[in-house]
């Protein structure tokens, strides 16, 4: 099977930079286009640049970067800089990027991609607010039925909120945009948090990383090393959970993740519960199946195949 085509949408974060790295170290799996940026974690100039310097970590300068939409759709941006750091990707101490921003708007570049594909060839891979995707499909709506895919990370059910009680970061930043993308009729396959609450960096794992003594696999040990003392603190749990990979890591190996086809619908209205992922788990309603919502990993077989990837960077 040929890799892949995708498009990254991404606020980096550590945990976004551990996604990239995974696909970038996965080429016959995985054929990036690009990756567009988009505020979250942090501001959207850092994110633009931080989505570069992890391109140039995995030596791969000539991958194209975009950067989106500097705020939600109709709310004030809301960031995470008490998780990820003052730079998003506080740990490692990395250089500032020689590789340029690609001229344009990653909408524009989403849109125009969609467009010159073949009809079903490219997924769309969101690790932050779903704003890009949903200005894309707003701005050009020939482009949704083109769309192979799109498998995001964000929402949660039964493991509830971690911005809010009811909320999970990514939709939670961008509620109108999530409402957007999640009726949009695409093949949803979506990592909550239900999922990325077991997919936790242990210190075995984190051992691990930093074992491959290569920059690469000391800077994601750094990185994963330093969202942990929130987490950790946070949950009591023996790790920081690895959000984004899980989306790139579905990409390679489908078989570490189980799920449930259901529907799943944003709020938007209350503010009390605003961006809950109403998850029908249980099917109790006839409202119709719109996304492949993931439940359990094997986390194992996931760090596995994530260290023996970034093994090869
Ligand atoms: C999500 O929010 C961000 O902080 C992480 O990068 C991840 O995409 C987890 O809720
Ligand atoms: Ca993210």
């Amino acid at each position: 099977m040929p890799p892949r085509k995708i498009i990254i949408d991404t606020d980096p974060g550590q945990d976004d930079a551990v996604a990239i790295l995974l696909a970038l170290a996965s080429p016959e799996d995985i054929e990036v286009l690009g990756i567009t940026c988009v505020a979250g974690n942090v501001p959207l100039d850092l994110t633009s640049k931080n989505a570069r310097i992890v391109c140039e970590l995995a030596g791969k300068p000539q991958v194209r970067v975009f950067a989106g939409c500097d705020r939600p759709l109709g709310r004030d941006l809301v960031t995470a800089e008490h998780v990820h750091g003052k730079t998003g990707l506080d740990g490692p101490d990395l250089p500032d990027p020689g590789m340029p921003l690609q001229d344009g708007h990653a909408v524009e570049f989403i849109i125009d991609t969609l467009r010159a594909e073949p009809a079903g060839s490219v997924t769309l891979c969101p690790l932050g607010p779903l704003t890009n995707i949903a200005t894309a499909f707003e701005k050009a709506p020939d482009i949704v039925a083109k769309v192979q895919e799109i498998v995001l990370m964000g929402g949660g059910y039964f493991e509830g909120g971690n911005i809010t009680p009811t909320a999970e970061f990514n939709i939670y930043v961008d509620p109108q945009a999530a409402d957007i993308v999640f009726r949009s009729g695409v093949p949803l396959v979506v990592m909550p948090l239900d999922v990325t609450h077991k997919a936790l960096v242990t210190k075995r794992r984190n051992d691990a990383f930093r074992a491959l003594n290569t920059p690469a696999g000391i800077a994601v040990a750094q990185m994963t090393d330093f969202f942990e003392r929130f987490d950790k603190e946070k949950y009591g749990s023996e790790g920081a959970p690895l959000h984004d990979p899980c989306v790139t890591a579905y990409l390679i190996k489908p078989e570490l993740f189980t799920g449930r086809h259901i529907n799943v619908e944003i709020e938007v209205t209350s503010e009390l519960t605003m961006g809950m992922t109403v998850a029908d788990w249980w099917r109790v309603t006839d409202r119709a199946p719109n996304a492949m919502f993931m439940g359990g990993i094997d986390a194992d077989g996931f760090f596995a195949l994530l260290t023996e990837r970034l093994a090869r960077l």
